[in-house]
């Protein structure tokens, strides 16, 4: 006998295959043990439900998702960027207060004053937005902090909030973010640092992955070689802030150390999608930044889709490109600034996004086996997902196999 059945429901299963969405009308999805045993056609159930599950739920007709997956944010810092907000409307670029010593080193100011039950307690109302639209997986990143003590403090932070609240939370060791102001001109001797800091970064089990910034006002491809080949040393998946501001060969660093996903890629070339795709890595557009910073660039998404590359979106919510806290505005943004399919953006915080955190084998698609992490939606059709703006539609969300939300 299953834990529990939901009923009356339509399936976006975001399994790849023939069916758009993956979809199964009038289905049925049972959990057992905190894993979804079974998922078909309401028809093909072989008794009652009552003699089948413990538990009955009758889902009225709503779509089941799998669980929403936020694959790229800095969801943990210490005060905001309102004030360059301003500036950046009366002429600034984000380049430019980034060499003016504002940016990110502003936020690593504000983020090492602060304690951790102060990040703790800034963080948390930003997940909690992101969980009420159905976020069951987040990464988190650390990366304002660039001291090994400060970046552990996010980190712990990360960690915690992952404890306490209904979504698993990966962690991400963005030491290479930018260059601090103690070690202004001398970004070789900061990545010698990041690179020292690697074994306890691994041994304090605080990161799941490592990420750098490889920009002209971050570090450098060969400065960044390092710190991956430090992270490989040490058995940390490597990510990337890749081509987002010039074509930086950020995407062909990511393909060079087969890593989990390459971020960003506005300026990326077509020798670095290649790249990407031979090695199977996942491209993680993020449509809040480029609509933030009014970017004009579009990402190569024609070539990616081409080339077969997976494509994943996230909010990359942070102080200074992306103050977003909406998953479902990155679906919209993703069809009106990028052109994707609806479709393709709800796999992209799906099936992709699992891919882009390494969790494909368990998160993503609903699947026997895997996670019973779902949300059930007030929706007539998926595409609403991406279509409406403002309106959140998320009626129950479960996981781990229990309701945790409606
Ligand atoms: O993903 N590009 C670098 N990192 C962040 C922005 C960080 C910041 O401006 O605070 C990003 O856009
Ligand atoms: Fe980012």
């Amino acid at each position: 006998m299953w834990d529990d059945l939901w009923t009356g429901a339509h399936l976006a299963t975001m399994a790849a295959g023939e069916a758009p969405y993956g979809a199964i009308e009038d289905a049925a999805l049972a959990v057992q043990d905190g894993r979804i045993a079974w998922l078909g056609p309401a028809a093909a159930l072989t008794d009652a439900p009552e003699r089948l599950a413990g538990r009955r739920h009758d889902a009225a007709g709503a779509w089941i998702t799998p669980g929403l997956i936020d694959c790229h944010t800095h969801l943990v810092y210490g005060g905001d960027r309102t004030r360059e907000f301003e500036l950046r409307l009366t002429g600034a670029s984000y380049e430019e207060i980034a060499r003016a010593g504002g940016g990110i080193r502003y936020t690593v100011e504000q983020t090492r004053a602060a304690s951790e039950e102060e990040l703790y307690a800034d963080a948390l109302p930003r997940l909690r937005d992101l969980l009420a639209e159905g976020v069951t997986t987040i990464e988190i990143k650390s990366g304002y902090g660039l001291t090994l003590e400060d970046e552990l403090k996010m980190l712990r932070v990360a960690r915690r909030l992952g404890a306490d609240e209904p979504v698993t939370v990966k962690t991400t060791y963005l030491g290479a973010h930018a260059i601090p102001p103690e070690f202004d001109r001398r970004p070789e001797d900061y990545i010698d640092t990041v690179v020292a800091a690697m074994p306890e970064v691994a041994a304090s089990g605080l990161a799941d992955a490592v990420d750098a910034f490889c920009e002209r006002i971050a570090f450098y491809p060969e400065q960044i070689a390092r710190v991956f080949e430090a992270a490989g040393a040490v058995g940390l998946p490597v990510k990337l802030h890749a081509d987002q501001l010039s074509d930086s060969k950020g995407a062909s660093l990511v393909a060079r150390f087969a890593g989990l996903s390459a971020d960003h890629l506005e300026y990326t070339c077509e020798e670095g999608i290649t790249a990407l795709a031979r090695k199977g890595s996942v491209a993680v557009l993020l449509p809040g930044a480029f609509y933030f910073l009014r970017e004009t660039r579009l990402p190569p998404i024609e070539a990616l889709r081409k080339a077969g590359v997976p494509i994943a979106l996230a909010t990359d919510c942070n102080p200074g490109s992306s103050p977003v806290t909406s998953i479902l505005l990155m679906l919209n943004m993703g069809c009106t600034l990028f052109r994707l399919t609806p479709e393709e953006t709800l796999a992209g915080i799906t099936r992709n996004g699992a891919r882009a955190l390494g969790l494909q084998e368990t998160h993503g698609t609903l699947e026997p086996g895997k996670v019973a992490d779902f949300v059930l939606w007030d929706i007539k059709h998926p595409a609403e997902l991406a279509y409406r703006i403002g309106h959140n539609p998320c009626r129950q969300v479960v996981k781990d196999g229990k309701v945790v939300r409606g």
